[in-house]
């Protein structure tokens, strides 16, 4: 989908645009869409102040009166007026300039130009370049401070209102694009400021430390606090003497003017430039793919700024936003270590590398190329992942080579691949924000894909999106939901697929899509025989009601997106959970179109990628299988080797594979695999028992533990590459930081160890392995690092010319026939389920502020003051009959482990129920899961584990932190920023010498946006 870059270098949608017109400009013909906001019309050909106007996406706020345009001979707000045709709008006269003049010095009234000690003054700072831009030199309202007090509560940001100018960003940000519905603006105070949770402090409120509100704060209000006495040459000076320097300016200026005072603040802004690097960078966390500046002065790392990123305009979460302090953080690896007994040794490289290679070729000669494998991380770049396997494949001669998407999204890949052809999600987050309804199923997509479910939140709030969720944990989505129903764990096949025979048995099927352009309809109508609705409530537990109203919605829908995750594909059945899913969309008819589809939400930041490097046992970069002959001779002539032709061990196989002595060696890099694997003490013996383990992290992590060599890699803000997202986005990042210490990109390493065992790589810059990549590789055929640079992306298959594909599968399915294909399947019970010994169902997933084991985010000092423990939630049933508290120390045993923990009333679980989060800094979630594991991938069954809790004499406290917005929080939801309520103030003068108006051209100028 074309998008058009607009104010602040957000993106805005050209689907849907009206029809041009003609307007006239200050005279001049130009032309402009019906319907859009005047401001836009203008700003494409002329510059006129807007401080609250942001972007299409925050929409029209109108709370500040600078953008006043006279408009056929009235005063109107350019940002609240839609274009009509034949309008007549003058900037220039004399009428409208004194109204922004006016309309700007009100504003100076509620802000203190103290530019040149401010830490905003970054030449971004609109309150300072409007006053430029108006030349202001006087101010008539005086700047009175607001009586409150400075908000420095919460761990990452700061509130000033004796700063604030009431422009409502932050709050319209909140309300409309984060959707966590924090912020409003007390307008009928007698000093009106903006209130956390209608007027508490910001810690402790609901706020959740996403950072928008920080992001389109238009001055210095609201801040980060990492800036705070770093961004100026003068803003560190000491409190005492800044305010001395505020007086002296403030003393000077009735006589010298602003003009004088400003230049000079100017010329110190452009200094900064010289000292603030800006960065582009991929955030490392999820698989929304969110991308932005981030700003270092040498290793500081002082804030990140996303305004231009495809997938996530002007969003972040808090750990895209704040999680960055595990950069420089004092436990970094360093530099290479050597076991020494019981112990590690610091080694050169030289020394560790030499030692890898011995050991790596000893083995290869001894026991074969099959006795090693390589494992690969989803965190590091797709170039990183590239060599990896290649190095496995072409230098040690096995396909052993996995990676961690085996543990979450190897059966979401597996059930697209039966059905529609390619492992990925079949559009992007804009077409989820299109679709009519979304159908989550088995995601805690506010925890765990934060900026993707904003625009689920936002659709659903502002557009009347349609929202039904399947979960038996009542996570933030679940409450917002049409429809929230609880499934009995492992049982989602039986009403998905009972969904797909109602569609077909009462008349929802879009049966000439399924003639035309899909197989096996009647095979797979026979194989619905047995899912009755009936069936399906009683097997899944779950209302007969509540699952025809799923129904009645589903075949209501205008289109279906239907988003899932690790609720579906960690089951011992999670193959044909994933495929059940699909085949509702085929059924329902919700591909080959722009809004709707399959969305299985990837975990990792480059978990996708990983999967397309072709970091899998039975598949070269691109998903090309390595027991194809003619595609095995395309790699074998492109490396200049022979490949093994048969298809190699995945991670979970060579887990066993240890313990029967067959695999011997073994290079990990990036991977936690004690904690993220299931099973931890299995994982754990099968390492013992390898006969040289390297592992290359930029922290000692568990699985370091067992490891022979340790090799130190570099984090992406140290090195170049690409990452791709969920969406199927492919992105680069630049270097922001030298590599710490003696620390290696990975690439770098891996080349070293190559060329050490013969290979001879001269890879001098991760474009050139992207482009052997591209010319290996269909689906990457035209992706180039030129076709990528800064802020440009390509969403996969590329073709060779660089044209992309937004949506999958518009003009077909890549099958011979080009049709896609309905899978029958079975239902079978789930392996392990609450009995008399082990009486709960032990749920586990994602914590929005942590990122899966916390090894990154648990040295983040902000998240680790809002959440410094984990918790094992209970319901408030199990609670009362068990007599347990918040704070209470209990045992939690499973068939297959044990640990303690504290436990947390709360209502988000119910009944038997339990959930764990995958925080593993006090023993990892998988001390308790299994081995058992999904039969078409083995991607582990984690959620299907009994457990029995015991409780223990200890009463702690209350794991959850008063700092924390699950603590106290209540949003107080808003449409908006809510202007009207401004308007009727007393004191509110309208700039300008007439009465403002409004113009529309069309009924209900929305006050938020509305580009969806
Ligand atoms: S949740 Fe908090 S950080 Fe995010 S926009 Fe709202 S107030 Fe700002
Ligand atoms: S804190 Fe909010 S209302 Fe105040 S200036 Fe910043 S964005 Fe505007
Ligand atoms: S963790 Fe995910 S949602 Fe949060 S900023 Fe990073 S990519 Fe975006
Ligand atoms: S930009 Fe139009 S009222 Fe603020």
């Amino acid at each position: 989908m074309s998008v058009i870059e607009m104010t602040n270098g957000v993106k805005a949608s050209q689907s849907g645009k009206q029809p041009e017109v003609e307007i006239s400009l200050d005279g001049m013909a130009v032309a402009a869409s019906e319907g859009e906001l005047m401001v836009e019309a203008i700003l494409r050909h002329k510059e006129i102040p807007h401080i609250c106007y942001h972007s299409p996406l925050m929409g029209s706020i109108q709370t500040c009166d600078t953008c006043i345009v006279e408009v056929d001979g009235q005063l109107v707000r350019s940002c609240g007026t839609k274009v009509g045709a034949h309008m007549k709008v003058v900037t220039e006269s004399k009428r409208a300039k004194d109204a922004r003049s006016e309309a700007f010095d009100v504003i100076l009234g509620y802000h203190m130009l103290y530019c040149t000690v401010c830490d905003n003054n970054n030449e971004n700072c609109r309150v300072h370049n409007t006053a430029l831009e108006l030349n202001v030199q006087h101010q008539e309202h005086p700047f009175k401070p607001k009586p409150y007090e400075v908000d420095m509560s919460n761990p990452f940001y700061r509130y000033d209102p004796s700063q604030c100018i009431l422009c409502g960003q932050c709050v319209q940000a909140c309300q409309t694009v984060q959707v966590n519905e924090t912020l409003s603006i007390g307008w009928e105070l007698e000093h009106p400021r903006v209130l956390w949770d209608g007027g508490m402090q910001i810690g402790g409120s609901s706020c959740v430390s996403c950072g928008h509100c920080i992001t389109v704060c238009p001055c210095n209000a609201l801040m980060e606090k990492s800036m705070l006495g770093e961004a100026g040459f003068l803003s560190g000076m000491p409190k005492e003497s800044l305010n001395k320097m505020i007086d002296v300016v403030k003393a000077i200026e009735p006589e010298m003017g602003y003009g004088a005072i400003m230049q000079v603040s100017q010329t110190e802004a452009t200094m900064r430039e010289e000292r603030i690097k800006k960065t582009k960078t991929v955030c490392t966390y999820c698989g929304v793919g969110c991308s932005y500046d981030v700003w270092t002065k040498d290793r500081k790392i002082l804030k990140i700024v996303p305004l231009h990123g495809d997938a996530n305009q002007i969003s972040t979460c808090v750990k895209g936003k704040f999680g960055w302090d595990y950069v420089n953080h004092k436990d970094r690896l360093q530099t290479p270590l050597i076991r020494e007994g019981r112990g590690f040794r610091e080694a050169s490289w030289e020394e560790a590398l030499t030692l890898v290679t011995s050991k790596l070729s000893a083995i290869k000669q001894q026991y074969g190329p099959d006795s090693l494998a390589v494992i690969v991380s989803s965190k590091c770049t797709n170039e990183d992942g590239y060599l990896m396997q290649k190095f496995g494949r072409a230098v040690l001669g096995t396909n052993n080579i996995d990676n961690c998407s085996r543990y979450c999204q190897s059966p979401a890949t597996t059930g697209l691949f039966r059905t529609v052809g390619y492992g990925g999600d079949s559009g992007g987050i804009e077409n989820i924000a299109k679709s009519g309804l979304v159908l989550i199923v088995g995601s805690q997509t506010a925890d765990s894909h934060p900026v993707l479910a904003t625009r689920v939140k936002r659709a659903h709030k502002l557009h009347g999106q349609r929202l039904i969720v399947a979960d038996p944990r009542e996570h933030e989505m679940a409450q917002r939901a049409d429809i929230h129903f609880r499934p009995r764990p492992g049982t989602d096949l039986v009403w998905i697929s009972a969904m797909s025979r109602y569609m077909l048995d009462n008349g929802h099927a879009k049966l000439d899509f399924l003639d035309k352009w899909v197989n096996g309809l009647d095979e797979f109508r026979k194989s619905l025989e047995p899912f009755t609705m009936e069936y399906a409530a009683k097997t899944c537990n779950v209302p007969l009601e509540t699952l025809e109203r799923v129904a009645k919605e589903l075949a209501a829908a205008r289109s279906i997106a239907i988003l899932w995750a690790m609720g579906i594909t960690q089951h011992t059945r999670a193959s044909d959970g994933s495929t059940a899913l699909s085949n509702l969309l085929l059924i329902t008819g919700n591909y080959m179109r722009d809004e709707g589809g399959a969305y299985p939400l990837r975990g990792h930041n480059n978990v996708q990628g990983a999967g397309d490097v072709g970091a899998a046992p039975n598949v070269y970069p691109g998903y090309q299988s390595v027991t194809d002959p003619e595609i095995r001779k395309k790699f074998e002539e492109g490396w200049g080797v022979a490949l093994p032709p048969e298809r190699g061990m995945d991670n979970h196989e060579m887990v066993d594979a240890m313990h029967d002595g067959k695999l011997r060696g073994m290079y990990l890099a990036g991977e936690d695999m004690i904690s993220a694997d299931s099973n931890a003490n299995h994982v754990a013996g099968a390492f013992e028992k390898l006969d040289f383990f390297v592992v290359q992290d930029i922290f000692f992590s568990e699985t370091c533990r067992y490891a022979d060599v340790i090799l130190p890699g570099a984090p992406a803000l140290e090195k170049e590459g690409t990452f791709s997202s969920t969406e199927r986005r492919i992105q680069r990042l630049y270097q922001a930081l030298p590599e710490l210490g003696d620390s290696r990109a990975d690439w770098k390493i891996t080349q070293d160890i190559a060329n050490r065992m013969g290979a001879n790589w001269n890879y001098q810059h991760p474009s050139e392995i992207m482009a052997e990549m591209a010319s290996l590789t269909p689906l990457y055929e035209g992706v180039s690092y030129d076709r990528l640079e800064g802020y440009k992306t390509l969403q996969w298959p590329v073709a060779p010319d660089g044209t992309d594909q937004p949506v999958l599968y518009l003009s077909g399915f890549p099958f011979p026939d080009n049709k896609a294909r309905l899978y029958p399947l079975e239902f079978h019970e789930p392996q392990e389920a609450p009995d008399r010994d082990f009486d709960l169902f032990l749920n586990n997933g994602r914590l929005l502020e942590h990122f899966h084991e916390g090894n990154m985010t648990y040295r983040v000092s902000g998240i680790q003051e809002e959440t410094p423990e984990r918790y094992l939630e209970i319901s408030e049933e199990l609670a009362h009959e068990r007599g347990i508290d918040s704070g209470r120390w209990v045992r939690v045993t499973s068939r297959h482990g044990s640990l303690v923990i504290k436990a947390l009333v709360t209502n988000r679980v119910f009944g038997k129920q339990v959930y764990l989060p995958h925080l593993s800094q006090e023993g990892p979630i998988n001390i308790l899961t299994g081995s058992h594991a999904d039969v078409a991938t083995n991607t582990p069954a984690f959620k299907e584990t009994a457990v029995r809790i015991k409780l223990l004499p200890e009463q702690g406290s209350n794991p959850l932190k008063p700092l924390n917005p699950r603590f106290s929080g209540k949003p107080t939801p808003q449409t908006g920023v809510e202007v009207e309520r401004k308007w009727k103030r007393k004191d509110y003068h309208m700039p300008g010498t007439e009465k403002l108006v409004q113009i529309q051209s069309q009924k209900g100028t929305s006050s938020h946006g509305d580009s969806c």
